[in-house]
């Protein structure tokens, strides 16, 4: 018998540098890549969007240090840039290239129907610039240009993912194929982390309450203060369900800490009030994150190397990038040089 050859998965995903990464940021993503990245059945293959995050006004020195500074985050997370290819939007010129020709096979109809249009449009109502508007294409150079497989995203990003699934579809019906069609994955538990103030909002670096989100730079001290304050309610039981959304919140962060089980956490918890469980949780949250912050602390530091990883991360992308370029340039008639 034959034995199958299995061809090894593409999985593509990418990040704005918009500031320092929250704990939702880790549990909801960054931690999932570092395992795709040591599973043997994929290509892990990882982006800074920098282009993205010009669709809002950003300071132009701010952007420059967030995006090193993410660079290096996601480093001290475990993203090993020998392991998965790491690399910075911008650095790739095919993304941009590529974006263009996408969105001459994006119709106006569909991009009016995004939420995240809608929803950023409404809060920068002062700048609805033509780029918001065309994010999800550049986003579909992102995913197509690597023949990408599984996209795993947030929740808030499937609806981006299935538009650029459309457009390869579109572009393959008329030029044959092209593309991968590519799969969201949206992961289960540690999705969507939710803010320690208002159990309703997911956590975000934007919130005007600092004690509603965790910094992956926060002190432990800073960690343990804001697991305090965490909001919860009155009944003193530690119990996943409805209606008990901030415990529910706290129990989901200690499940993807110690790998426990919900059933296991209120076993142990049985009897015992908030104040031992919230403890509980800021010391799993701590022992996850202040590695990665002291990594980070050494990584910021040596700006020479990361200029090396993320240069070799650029020349790796660029090659891969380009070959399917060349394709759809060749496809849409495009005269070569
Ligand atoms: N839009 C995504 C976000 O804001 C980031 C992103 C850009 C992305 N390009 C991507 C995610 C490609 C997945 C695949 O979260």
């Amino acid at each position: 018998m034959e034995t199958p050859i299995t061809k090894k998965k593409n999985i593509f995903s990418a990040i704005q540098p918009t500031g320092t990464f929250t704990l939702g940021n880790y549990l909801g993503a960054l931690k999932y890549w570092v395992r795709f990245q040591e599973n043997e059945d994929y290509n892990a293959i990882f982006c800074i969007a920098d282009e993205h995050a010009l669709t809002v006004r950003q300071v132009p020195s701010e952007l420059r240090n967030r995006t090193l500074e993410a660079y290096a985050m996601i480093m001290a997370c475990g993203i090993d840039p020998e392991k998965s290819l790491f690399f910075i939007q911008n650095h790739v010129p095919a993304h941009a290239q590529a974006a263009w020709i996408l969105n001459c096979y994006t119709q106006f109809g569909e991009l009016s129907r995004m939420t995240q249009f809608k929803d950023k449009s409404a809060k920068h109502a002062d700048n609805i610039n033509a780029g918001l508007f065309t994010y999800p294409a550049l986003m579909a150079a992102d995913i197509l240009l690597y023949q990408t497989d599984i996209v795993p995203v947030g929740d808030d990003q499937k609806q981006h993912v299935e538009i650029a699934r459309n457009i390869a579809q579109r572009f393959n019906s008329v030029y044959g194929d092209v593309f991968n069609i590519p799969e969201p994955l949206i992961a289960k538990v540690g999705a969507r982390i939710m803010s320690l103030q208002d159990p309703a909002k997911k956590m975000s670096k934007s919130d005007e309450n600092i004690n509603s989100y965790i910094l992956l730079t926060d002190t432990n001290d800073q960690i343990i203060k804001k697991f305090k304050r965490a909001v919860t309610d009155s009944e003193a039981s530690v119990k996943y369900r409805n209606g008990k959304t901030g415990v529910s919140n706290l129990m989901s962060i200690l499940s993807v800490t110690t790998g426990k089980t919900f059933e296991q956490i209120e076993t142990e918890f049985e009897g015992k009030g908030y104040g031992d469980f919230k403890t509980a949780v800021a010391e799993a949250v701590i022992a996850e994150i202040e590695p990665v912050r002291n990594e980070y602390e050494r990584l910021i530091k040596d700006k020479a190397y990361l200029e090396q990883c993320y240069r070799k991360g650029a020349e790796k992308a660029s090659k891969i990038a380009n070959r399917t370029l060349g394709k759809m340039y060749k496809k849409v008639g495009f005269l070569p040089l």
